[in-house]
């Protein structure tokens, strides 16, 4: 294999080896910021929601009751999950990105249901007692989210009034939601996971784009880069090289002993050309002296 084709070879390899380390570096690096922003993003909206939640149950459910007596039951009124379903939709109408979700295994709210994957969590959950929270990935109808959970669990007896048997629910609620769904709940038992949603479908597929196109970016240099060097080399190396082979050769052989070779570059095959004339020079001068 000749020198040119061996140290091209040689340069494709690395350049490609460099092309490819760039683009999947850059990948990741994409995607661990996407992950990190969604993050922030999705805790913050999760805090919002769980703040106005706590606010309500701590400060206005308290009000409300004293105001209103306990015998009516009005759940925009009086329900933190029904507040917090109510706030989130006219949030969402504004930013239509997000979800949150109280994904949950029987709801009284039927957009409350919750997926196969959000069962999965609600599991996982109920199995890790101590687990207050958890993040990660999901993919939904081929669009990756990062989302951010907490569970729900019916840790006493107050909850049942209204999610145990619905002869115990106020008549109001009946009224609303029926007797179907949203009953038969356990004390001990983790019912539901409150969810965030934050779509990074866009950004993953910005971080695969950009990659790409570093890697097509880097290889269309590396193609150029090489027919320079391919250019330089027939141009000052293997021209001259084959040249001189081609003069040593007919001097080894006598021939055209009196025609001098001429290397115009002062480098190295430079000096080896002078080196070839004086040879040159010298046989020929022997030659006549024999003569
Ligand atoms: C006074 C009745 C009442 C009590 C007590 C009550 N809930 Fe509810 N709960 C409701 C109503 C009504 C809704 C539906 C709210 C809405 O319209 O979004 C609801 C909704 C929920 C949801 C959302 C899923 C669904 O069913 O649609 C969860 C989770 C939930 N409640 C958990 C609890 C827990 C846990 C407790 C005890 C700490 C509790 N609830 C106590 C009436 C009650």
């Amino acid at each position: 294999m000749s020198i040119r084709v061996r140290f091209m070879a040689l340069i494709a390899i690395l350049s490609l080896i460099a092309a490819v380390s760039l683009a999947v570096v850059s990948y990741k690096f994409n995607v661990g910021q996407a992950l990190k922003e969604a993050k922030v993003k999705g805790e913050l909206v999760y805090n919002y929601m769980s703040s106005s939640r706590d606010y309500f149950r701590t400060e206005q459910l308290p009000l409300i009751y004293a105001a209103a007596g306990r015998d009516i039951f009005i759940p925009e009124l009086m329900s933190s999950f029904a507040v917090a379903r109510g706030v989130f939709e006219t949030f969402a109408k504004r930013t239509p990105d997000y979800v949150f979700k109280q994904a949950t295994k029987n709801p009284l709210v039927p957009s409350n249901k919750a997926d196969a994957q959000e069962l999965e969590l609600i599991s996982f959950f109920h199995k890790n007692q101590n687990l207050k929270e958890k993040e990660g990935q999901m993919v939904k109808n081929g669009q990756t989210y990062y989302y951010f959970a907490q569970p729900i669990r019916v840790t006493d007896e107050t909850c049942l009034v209204c999610h145990g048997d619905p002869a115990d629910a106020p008549d109001e609620q009946v009224d609303i939601y029926g007797e179907e769904n949203g009953y038969g709940w356990e004390v001990g038992d983790t019912v539901s996971a409150l969810i965030v949603y934050v779509p990074i479908q866009k950004a993953l597929d910005k971080a695969k784009e950009l990659a790409t196109s570093l890697f097509l970016v880097g290889t269309a240099g590396i193609a150029i880069l090489m027919l320079l060097i391919w250019i330089f080399f027939s141009r000052y190396i293997v021209k001259p090289v084959i040249m001189l082979e081609q003069r040593a050769t007919e001097i080894s052989l006598g021939k055209n002993l009196h025609e001098s070779i001429v290397t115009p570059s002062q480098d190295e095959i430079g000096s080896l050309g002078r080196a070839i004339d004086r040879l040159r020079i010298s046989i020929e001068k022997m030659l006549q002296r024999y003569k």
